[in-house]
């Protein structure tokens, strides 16, 4: 059986443990400049809906270091772009690749792709969830704390896909979430609930203060997420008061981490002196994306086909 990555939620606790360390040893290999090229003859097809600077590269890199080779695809110039149905890429590209990953604007558009096609899916971020990047933050975290059990994360801002994925981690992870969200903002209910429900400690409070108040991590993202620019000025009003400042940073433990998944807009969600101040992570979890796709790739495509 095929296995995909479509969710945060998709490995258990001992599948994501096991990607980390995973994870680890191949950080180290590609720093010492040993060859681990496992992946000898498969092929990445990356299909791309939206713009992408970290997923694409990482991605790219990820499978070149690994002694395999990445396509890129733009739907604007696949048939897709012209109307060609999902189900039939899908079966259709899982006939010549090894793998497929995927960023599309509705969830629902991976699922379908993951449904038919024959050969492992990742989830490149749709609107509801990014779990590549909770790959590489859960990777960034366990670095700093040695765990991320009992570790507090503070969520500023946008209850958005990369939060999703943040609250359903909450269940796999041990980490305790606090999310600080204006009104119609707060990260979708059923995953909070699911999170809950699987004895995950997520809890969404209005008060950016209150969520960073003895957090271990400060984590935000773009208050404009592909996909929502036509509300642009609805929302930059609207999270007025939920950019990470020093003031909001001095609130958190004194040895808190600040994460962004990036792209950051200085001045919005975060300050330029937070992102290029001394407890900013934000470069270590852009790198993290490469050396967690990498344990992913292997672990999905290694043992496929
Ligand atoms: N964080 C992230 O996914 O970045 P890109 O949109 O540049 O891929
Ligand atoms: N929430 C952002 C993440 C970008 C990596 C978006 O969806 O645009």
């Amino acid at each position: 059986m095929k296995r995909d990555l479509i969710s945060i939620l998709d490995f258990d606790e001992d599948e994501l443990g096991e990607l980390m360390r995973d994870a680890e040893h191949l950080r180290k290999l590609r720093k010492d400049g040993t060859a681990h090229e496992v992946l000898r003859g498969k092929t990445l097809a990356m299909i791309f809906e939206k713009p992408s600077t970290r997923t694409r590269i990482s991605f790219d890199v990820g499978m070149h270091d690994l002694g395999g080779s990445a396509l890129y695809l733009n739907t604007q110039d696949l048939q897709l772009g012209r109307g060609e149905e999902i189900r039939d890429t899908a079966r259709v590209a899982a006939r010549y690749v090894s793998g497929v990953m995927i960023r599309a604007y509705k969830h629902s558009t991976i699922v379908d792709f993951a449904r038919y096609a024959t050969v492992p899916v990742i989830n490149g971020l749709s609107d509801r969830e990014h779990p590549c990047q909770l790959l590489a933050d859960i990777m960034t975290i366990r670095e700093h704390f040695g765990s991320t059990l009992d570790v507090n994360v503070a969520w500023i801002g946008d209850g958005n896909n990369v939060c999703n994925s943040l609250v359903l981690s909450a269940a796999t992870t041990g980490m305790i979430v606090q999310a600080a969200c204006p009104p119609g903002y707060e990260p979708a209910p059923d995953m909070v609930e699911r999170a809950n429900a699987l004895g995950g400690r997520v809890e969404v409070v209005r008060d950016p203060l209150e969520a960073a108040r003895d957090a271990d991590v400060v984590m935000t993202d773009t208050w404009v997420s592909m996909g929502t620019e036509a509300e642009r000025d609805k929302r930059i009003k609207a999270f007025q008061g939920y950019t990470v400042t020093a003031e909001l940073v001095k609130e958190a433990s004194p040895d808190a981490i600040v994460m962004h998944c990036l792209p950051a807009h200085r001045g919005q969600e975060i300050t330029d002196e937070v992102i290029e101040g001394p407890q900013s992570v934000v470069w270590e979890e852009a790198e993290n994306r490469l050396h967690a796709q990498k344990a992913l790739l292997v672990k999905l495509i290694g043992r496929n086909k």
